[in-house]
């Protein structure tokens, strides 16, 4: 089962895993798998909101990431928010929360450079360009300004050594098997020799010091304000380390799918830019209240995160005995007045005027105690650099081959939300066919990647 699903994420398919892993249960239990795996004793595979709700909430100390996920993830995270429970994470979670305060976000100047350094990297009208890839440098500068008060500057140098140790690293991190090799030490090594220098300037200032610039907005970090509650340089690396990680293939990923459906659907990036056009201007830089109230710009972000979550799957650890709620637990379908029973595999910003997900159905940033700290951190992030393109660019074009990207299992593409049972056996024979084009790209010499998402004009 590891071995598939580690499969299934590498050839990105794993959303057309997980619905033919919820199409095997009994017609009663569709919601709940249970595996024997040896040197895991018991494995839960859950979409059961009622589980999902209980593991994050009202027994919030039953669940963790868990003492194996710790061991793993330590050499890059070492004890860090992402990889802790218990005391070591409640000491993180502390010490990082006050970064993410709402004063803090919305001070809008970081996302302006980075919007701009961005900006100025796309071609004039009717050029073609890659987007995701500038995408995921933009939100890594965005992020290391904010943790250390200096860009990595990969928008200027897509080979920095930095972006490719954290390449490296974050890509070696998911292959469990084939952990600590040497490159992924080496690229530890080069991501610490970037951030140290940094720790140890912050480290030489005096309290006095640090508290003089915690007053100013313009040149408080990240940093500071982790060395104005310690003064351990261990504790220090590994927030800092944990924060790239979190911050930047979400936004960079969330981003990308949004232009890349926006691409599909002229008449929908048309409305969002009425809408931007209509709160901003053509040239004013957006304020916080406007990025709020901006009700279709939110929308599409929404409905991004609802088809292309940017975690699509979380796990957690037993740490006691304990129980979740049994029985199906199914949910109601709402249907609305004048519904056609749409399609919910169809990207559609409009659902959300009219539509909300019951509680615990919709939860990309998770919920709980343990909710996403960044939450609003992205959302602003995503929201503004929406609105700066959308205020340059009239029309928006796809320009990478869509039917290929249509008809492989990507995400959430595919024949997705069908009911597995009558449906189990088409999705099974789609899935082979899409084997059968894959094997055959391979044997042409084209190996499959995500789509690149789109292009401007
Ligand atoms: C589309 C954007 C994002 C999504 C969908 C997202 C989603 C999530 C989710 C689901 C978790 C819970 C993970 C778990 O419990 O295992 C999480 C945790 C976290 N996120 Fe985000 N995130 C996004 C962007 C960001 C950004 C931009 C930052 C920081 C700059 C950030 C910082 C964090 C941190 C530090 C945690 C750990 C919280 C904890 O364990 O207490 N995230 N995020």
């Amino acid at each position: 089962m590891f071995s598939e699903l580690a499969q299934a994420q590498a050839e990105d398919r794993l959303f057309g895993f997980y619905m033919w892993l919820f199409s095997k249960p009994p017609p009663d239990s569709q919601n709940f798998i249970e595996f024997e795996i040896p040197p895991f004793n018991r494995l839960l595979v859950t979409r059961d909101p009622d589980h999902i709700k209980t593991i994050l909430t009202s027994k919030f100390s039953d669940f963790g990431k868990g003492p194996v996920f710790h061991r793993i993830w330590k050499p890059f995270l070492g004890d860090g928010i992402f990889s802790t429970d218990g005391k070591l994470w409640h000491g993180s979670r502390s010490l990082i929360r006050p970064m993410f305060i709402k004063d803090r976000v919305s001070d809008l100047a970081k996302f302006e450079r980075g919007a701009q350094a961005f900006m100025a990297q796309l071609p004039n009208s009717g050029q073609t360009v890659e987007l995701m890839g500038l995408l995921y440098r933009a939100t890594l500068d965005i992020t290391t300004e904010f943790l250390l008060g200096h860009s990595a500057g990969s928008l200027d140098n897509p080979e920095l050594a930095f972006i490719k140790a954290f390449d490296e690293v974050q890509k070696t991190q998911m292959r469990i098997a084939v952990m600590y090799r040497k490159e992924y030490q080496r690229g530890i090594k080069t991501l610490e020799a970037f951030i140290m220098p940094f720790v140890e300037k912050t480290l030489a200032l005096t309290a006095e010091e640090l508290e003089e610039i915690g007053k100013s907005d313009k040149d408080f970090t990240f940093l500071h304000g982790l060395a104005s509650f310690t003064r351990d340089p261990k504790v220090i690396r590994d927030q800092i380390m944990n924060i790239p990680l979190a911050g930047r293939d979400t936004t960079a990923g969330t981003l990308s799918w949004a232009f890349y459906e926006l691409a599909a659907y002229p008449e929908k990036w048309a409305r969002l830019r009425e809408e931007v056009l209509s709160t901003v201007g053509s040239h004013k830089a957006p304020t916080y209240d406007d990025l709020k109230n901006m009700r279709y710009l939110r929308y599409t972000v929404n409905e991004t995160l609802r088809l292309y979550p940017a975690l699509p799957y979380n796990t957690r650890a037993a740490l006691n005995d304990t129980t979740l709620p049994g029985g199906p637990g199914r949910s109601d379908i709402a249907i609305l007045k004048g519904d056609a029973f749409a399609d919910p595999s169809i990207f559609s910003p409009e659902w959300w005027y009219n539509w909300q997900p019951q509680a615990w159905n919709f939860v990309p940033f998770n919920g709980g105690p343990r909710i996403c700290v960044g939450q609003n951190f992205a959302m602003t992030e995503m929201a503004y650099f929406m609105v700066r393109i959308l205020q340059r660019y009239e029309r928006l074009e796809y320009r990478g081959d869509w039917g290929h990207s249509f008809t492989r299992p990507i995400s959430s593409r595919g024949p997705r939300w069908e009911c597995p049972s009558p449906c189990s056996r088409l999705w099974e024979k789609r899935e082979k066919e899409e084997e059968e084009a894959m094997r055959d790209d391979e044997a042409r010499g084209l190996s499959w990647h995500p789509p690149r998402p789109p292009l401007l004009l």
